[in-house]
């Protein structure tokens, strides 16, 4: 059995031209020594920047790219979406679906969550599903139940079509309360909910895809704490936003 690849992943959010994203990959690509090959580094930024003079400086400083989001469909009259096949076609392999913003300010639900990850996993893309709590649903009991619905709207899916020899599909858990907030969840606030997420998988999809699984961590991840977070059996990675954005801190992180 192999172990679950290790993650480092950066959300910029709305930040970033793509000028200054080929300026961070040059820039980058000085601070991090030597590339570890059992780590995936990926960076989603603005769709914008999804172009081949990006793609070509983040591949020399060792990261892949990916989209914030993909639509369901393929084509067709959905203003303002991207489609997932596209993306795959023109080089950009990887991608967030239901980030907590997605979810909290753009009425994603677990149910069009889904539908993203079928068509992002059908298009070949990797992808980082997210899930995470609220405040107030951990504080009134309903952490697990919430976890439990998000993980399984995903797992409906995967049931159906696993991804593909090299595909890689990956949850990230990012609890809502954690993000942009400077509160990071403690190392063991993070391990209770991966394993969670984890045995969950196991019960649907069997042991093996479940210890396979990169299960990243997400949520006011620093230059700081990532270390002991990573150093978790049961956390497979990070998912960065604003410590991402700069690339003496992000280097720090990744190496
Ligand atoms: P943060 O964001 O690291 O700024 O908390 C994480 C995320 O939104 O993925």
């Amino acid at each position: 059995m192999t172990k679950p690849i290790r993650i480092i992943a950066g959300n910029w959010k709305m930040n970033s031209s793509p000028s200054e994203a080929v300026e961070y990959f040059i820039q980058i690509a000085s601070l991090v020594q030597g590339q570890n090959k059992n780590q995936k580094q990926v960076i989603f930024p603005p769709t914008y920047c999804l172009n081949s003079d990006v793609k070509s400086a983040a591949e020399k400083a060792g990261f892949e790219l990916g989209a914030q989001n993909v639509h369901w469909e393929e084509k067709g009259a959905f203003t303002a979406e991207n489609s997932a096949a596209v993306l795959r076609k023109i080089g950009f392999n990887w991608t967030l679906i239901a980030h907590s913003e997605r979810r909290q300010y753009f009425a994603e639900t677990n149910e069009t969550a889904a539908k993203r990850l079928k068509a992002a996993l059908k298009s070949g893309m990797n992808v980082i599903f997210c899930i995470g709590e609220t405040l107030s649903e951990r504080e009134s009991g309903k952490m697990f139940e919430v976890l439990k619905k998000q993980t399984l709207a995903a797992l409906t899916i995967i049931s159906e079509s696993k991804p593909q020899e090299g595909q890689i599909f990956s949850i990230a858990y990012e609890p809502v309360w954690a993000i942009g907030t400077g509160k990071t969840a403690t190392t063991a606030q993070a391990v209770e909910a991966h394993s969670f997420i984890r045995k969950t998988v196991s019960e649907i999809l069997g042991s093996e895809f479940s210890q396979n699984l990169s299960i990243l961590y997400g949520g006011s991840v620093t230059a700081d704490n990532a270390k002991e977070l990573l150093s978790q059996t049961e956390i497979n990675g990070v998912l960065v936003g604003g410590a991402s954005l700069k690339p003496e801190v992000f280097s720090k992180i990744i190496s």
